[in-house]
């Protein structure tokens, strides 16, 4: 199928807009989402099998292969993830305010090197908006088997001095509908975002949702939602550090490593000169590299005891199991998925499992970090 997929579909989606053809996709998507038998369909292709779970931060992972924040931004697909084997979703990036991102065009293909450029700078329909999305796919019983989680940005009209209250609204009206939480300080795309990676700032943050989680949970008799925050990979690692100072006072569940970044690698090809000119976050495989060595950083700092979600140019099995060896728990996928198809979940998991078998390793959890050594 993925050889299908690569020489016969995606030349044909490629001849289109690339944000024309994922808002066309992800609409298919819903609505095969609201029909069970497709689903099933899809899932007795694509489906993954339940291995290589993990326990992590209190949630059952079917498998670690997840959808990486901006895919399904508008929270418009929730049930078909599991169907395309995939072990989590974050939704999202959601903001307080709704809002329509930057102008178009804003989303780029480099092919050869298998990355995308991307701008789009947080379009969503609001944080009420996908809440309501999100309790309209429970009540249809379209809820997926695997743990859901959110990405949380900051709406471009507030102020960077009222950032902790702009996240903490969002928290607020989505934290009943989701498994897990992720802190987006890391966009390239929603100007001065990413100076919220300041240890100050982000504790600011943190505090104003850690008190409505500790509310929320305490109203509901649950435990408080996992936390975790996304970072950029052109951080320093004593930037870096900073924030892992953090951790333990701001209950901190994980980190996701990486966003995409604001290098470009070097090319004497005019095409790719021409995309990487383009303002923007980069994704895929030039990315990939340095995002597994911020995951090697971040393990190492914290001598593995902080879970960490890998994320950047994993493409197969191999990429998938650099970054666990690396240190992360669970992995994510976006760009990938755009250039292999479907089936890229249920390769990858069952390529995981191949190198578990080969290196002697009975449990995912057994090969975290085993590189660092
Ligand atoms: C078009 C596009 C939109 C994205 N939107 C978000 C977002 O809203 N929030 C976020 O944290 N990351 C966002 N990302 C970053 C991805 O979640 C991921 O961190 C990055 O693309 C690296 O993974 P990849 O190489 O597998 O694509 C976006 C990426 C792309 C390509």
């Amino acid at each position: 199928m993925s050889w299908f997929y690569r020489n016969l579909i995606r030349p044909a989606l490629f001849t289109q807009d690339s944000e024309e053809i994922h808002n066309r996709t992800l609409r298919a998507l819903g609505w095969i989402s609201r029909q069970s038998v497709l689903c099933d369909v899809l899932a007795s292709f694509w489906g993954a099998s339940r291995d290589c779970g993990i326990g992590l931060f209190g949630l059952n992972f079917p498998n670690p292969i997840g959808l990486a924040a901006g895919m399904d931004k508008h929270a418009s697909a929730v049930p078909i993830w599991e169907s395309f084997g995939f072990g989590f979703v974050e939704l999202g990036g959601v903001t307080w305010h709704p809002q329509p991102g930057n102008p178009a065009p804003r989303m780029f293909r480099a092919v050869a090197d298998k990355a995308l450029v991307n701008r789009m700078g947080f379009n969503n329909p609001g944080a009420e908006d996908v809440a309501a999305k999100l309790a309209k796919w429970r009540m249809l019983g379209h809820w997926p088997g695997h743990p859901v989680g959110i990405n949380l940005g900051k709406s471009k009209s507030a102020r960077l001095e009222n950032a902790a209250e702009d996240y903490a609204n969002s928290f607020r009206a989505l934290w009943p509908h989701a498994d897990f939480f992720v802190v987006n300080v890391s966009s390239p795309n929603t100007p001065n975002l990413r100076q919220l990676q300041d240890r100050t700032a982000l504790d600011e943050i943190l505090a104003a949702m850690q008190a409505i989680n500790r509310q929320a949970a305490a109203g509901k008799r649950e435990s408080t939602k996992p936390v975790l925050i996304k970072v950029a990979p052109d951080l320093s690692f004593e930037a870096l550090d900073g924030i892992l100072e953090l951790v333990e006072p701001r209950q901190i569940a994980g980190i996701v490593a990486t966003n995409t970044t604001i290098t470009r690698p070097e090319t004497n090809d005019p095409r790719l000169q021409q995309v990487y000119a383009e303002p923007g976050g980069l994704s895929g495989r030039p990315l990939r590299a340095r995002s597994t060595g911020i995951v090697r950083h971040i393990h190492r700092q914290t001598g593995g005891a902080l879970p960490i979600i890998g994320v950047g140019g994993i493409f197969n099995a191999d990429d998938a199991w650099e970054k666990i060896t690396a240190g992360a728990s669970l992995v994510q996928l976006y760009t990938g998925l755009v250039y292999e198809g479907p089936s890229i979940a249920k390769a990858v998991v069952k390529g995981l499992r191949q190198r578990l078998d080969e290196a002697g390793l009975r449990e995912l959890k057994q090969a975290v970090g085993i590189g660092n050594a």
